[in-house]
């Protein structure tokens, strides 16, 4: 009991009211910035359906969607500090933390499909990345899937020149960044949250992002077009504060490491899928007009934004790159 009590404490130990020693419960906070009914909401609350109930209530998942609890850039402090447990921010997103190797990830046309992402991310790279997590006292549990990028502005965007000069909104990455010069535009970086009214109200002409994330967020309605570039692919690293994990009783870590397990192999079954529709809702729903690339018109872009690999090798280092390379069976410049 006592041993129970000090990983409990050394972890994060609430007391029910009216409730003894034995009844504790650790609560989890997951925080996150999209809507429950997207990939990664719908792992949140997997995870919490599964770690509940595989732990017989002795931990308790609360999940804050929707930048309820903390945006971009205050999760992460949240988790350094312990006022969160969980995030699963996109890997665009690293850079704060000081881990920029993460953003090799958001390199242009990079993925060929979804299948060559997941097998990439399974293998040798996506473990390194986690590593490199570790100094920072923080540890990486799982990849979630969320799909490729759509790019949207008010006017169609079918050629590299039709960027020019439009302010785009990017989560994060350099690369992003990057590549949106390459084409013309001013990227700007800007927290999720933020998004919908800054390309309602003209702040930014335009974003990029997946279908799930453009329904639920309502991008459709505030961009007049929205072309399915499927140019650079969004995916989520579920981190934890190593201090905390590691301070958990091994019993229950072994029960949330089984439902983090099955929360990652549901998610990443659903993204393709719950992508699908969303693309289908929106054509549905009319408010936007989507855009196909032809095959020419996609090379065109590739050639455009090119230089980003070059000057990635000083962004996120050769190492990273070498590892990609080598994964995806593809010469990196
Ligand atoms: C974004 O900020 O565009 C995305 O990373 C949001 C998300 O978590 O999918």
């Amino acid at each position: 009991m006592r041993k129970w009590l000090l990983a409990a404490a050394a972890a994060a130990i609430f007391l029910a009211p009216g409730l003894g020693a034995a009844q504790a419960q650790i609560i989890i906070k997951f925080s996150h910035v999209v809507a429950n009914d997207t990939p990664k909401g719908k792992g949140a609350l997997k995870f919490k359906e599964l770690a509940e109930k595989y732990t017989n209530g002795k931990v308790k998942v609360e999940v804050y969607p929707n930048s309820q609890l903390f945006k971009d850039k205050e999760e992460i402090e949240a988790l350094q500090l312990g006022s969160v447990q969980i995030l699963a921010p996109s890997t665009a997103k690293f850079a704060p933390l000081g881990v920029k190797e993460f953003e090799a990830l958001d390199l242009p046309w990079l993925f060929k499909d979804e299948a060559t992402y997941a097998k990439a991310m399974k293998g040798a790279v996506g473990q390194w990345l986690f590593k490199k997590l570790e100094a920072k006292g923080i540890s990486g549990l799982a990849y979630w899937d969320n799909g490729f990028h759509m790019v949207s502005a008010n006017r169609p965007l079918l050629h590299p020149a039709d960027f020019q000069g439009l302010k785009i909104r990017i989560s994060g990455s350099k690369i992003a960044d990057q590549y949106f010069r390459n084409v013309g535009s001013i990227p700007q970086i800007m927290a999720f949250s933020e998004v919908y009214q800054a390309l309602q109200t003209g702040v930014v002409d335009g974003c990029e992002n997946t279908a799930s994330n453009y329904l639920t967020q309502k991008f459709d309605e505030v961009q007049k077009h929205i072309t399915m570039s499927y140019h650079a692919h969004l995916q989520y690293a579920v981190i934890v504060n190593t201090k905390f994990w590691n301070g958990l009783p091994g019993d229950i870590r072994t029960q949330l490491d089984k439902a983090m397990a099955e929360a990652t192999d549901y998610t990443n079954s659903i993204a393709v899928k719950e992508n699908e529709d969303a693309l289908a809702a929106i054509k549905k729903a009319g408010k936007t007009t989507l855009h196909e690339l032809t095959a020419a018109e996609r090379v065109e872009w590739q050639k455009a934004m090119q230089p980003t690999y070059t000057w990635a090798k000083g962004r996120v280092g050769q190492e990273v790159l070498n590892l990609l390379a080598k994964e995806l069976d593809v010469k990196m410049n």
